[in-house]
């Protein structure tokens, strides 16, 4: 079965290859530290990140494992979620790494599916450019297995890691499909929803006697990551939208390493990703903690929640 490289090797630039190998052997180490039994997986690092969230250990070693990858890799820059400013590597480096190393934190303690994000970009403009220009992207799942998904631009392909640690292709070409009858939303919120949010979810809850005519099931693991991969494998969409809490007026999740990343796998697995009203790939950064709305997955449902947003 075709191993990462062997797929890298047709598809992306040295230095893209050579990252993108660098995250795998990266992502093995933090999928056998999170297995490994001696881990306490909840255990508290007692520090706070630059978004004012609690560091797990797991957090603090999954980002020391990253930015040793990146080191590795010749980029110019690591920017996270763990560090406040981007740190300067290679003087020399064609590219910069950006990453959530791993995602759905809430979860590491109980046992539940997490990750990790990452988006590789040239280096112009010091990494704070639209999504567009992304030259790779990418999501690890450790999950019941340990999975990728990645896109060096063209498309998307995912795969499974095996028991020596490789990486084997599952799927050269993922698509989300563009129908889908599952939305994915925290719905303790619901009273701080804006109308349009309110409007959309009320329809789907409506089901097949509401306007939509259709019914929907409900699901919310709360890793991005994890939700993601679902969305990749059956469809579906998920939505963290801005909202009426303090702090919340740009929805939770953070451009530069969250959702520019999984918005170019959305993209190139013909889905669609947008803030409400715009695709998330032309929004420009202006800061590396940058929060944005977030609406992603089958193409219908995006679209929908697209109408709910123009009609006020
Ligand atoms: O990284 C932020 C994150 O942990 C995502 O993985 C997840 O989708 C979301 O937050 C969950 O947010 P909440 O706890 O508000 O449901
Ligand atoms: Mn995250």
């Amino acid at each position: 079965m075709t191993s990462l490289s062997a797929y890298l090797e047709t598809r992306a630039t040295t230095d893209l290859a050579r990252a993108i190998a660098g995250l795998a052997t990266a992502a093995v180490r933090i999928s056998a530290e999170i297995r490994a039994p001696h881990s306490v997986l909840d255990a508290v690092a007692g520090d706070v990140n630059a978004d004012g969230d609690t560091q797990k250990a797991l957090d603090v070693l999954a980002d020391e494992i990253i930015l040793e990858a990146a080191r590795d890799a010749g980029a110019a820059a690591y920017m996270s979620e763990e560090r406040e400013a981007a740190i300067p590597l290679a003087d020399d480096g064609s590219l910069i790494i950006a990453s959530d190393p791993l995602d759905g934190s809430s979860n590491i303690g109980v046992n539940v599916s997490i990750g990790t994000i990452f988006s590789i970009l040239p280096t112009d403009g010091s990494g704070l450019i639209d999504g567009r220009r992304q030259l790779a992207a990418g999501v690890f799942v450790y999950g019941p297995q340990t999975t990728l998904l990645v896109t060096v631009g063209v498309g998307v392909a995912s795969f499974r890691m095996d028991a020596d640690g490789d990486f084997r292709l599952i799927d050269d070409t993922v698509r989300i499909p563009a129908a889908s009858g599952e939305f994915a939303i925290n719905a303790g919120n619901q009273r701080h929803w804006l109308p349009p949010v309110q409007r959309y979810i009320a329809d789907c809850v409506a089901g097949a006697d509401g306007p939509r005519g259709k019914n929907f099931g409900q699901r919310w693991v709360g890793s991005l990551v994890a939700d993601a991969w679902r969305i990749f494998c059956r469809g579906g969409v998920f939505l963290y939208l801005a909202d009426r809490r303090d702090g919340f007026a740009d929805g939770r999740l953070r451009l530069v390493y969250e959702a520019a990343p999984m918005a170019l796998l959305v993209e190139q697995a013909g889905g669609r990703a947008t803030d409400g009203t715009r695709d998330i790939l032309d929004i420009t950064p202006t800061a590396v903690h940058q929060r944005v709305p977030l609406v992603f997955g089958s193409c219908e449902e995006v679209d929908e929640v697209g109408r709910q947003h123009a009609a006020g």
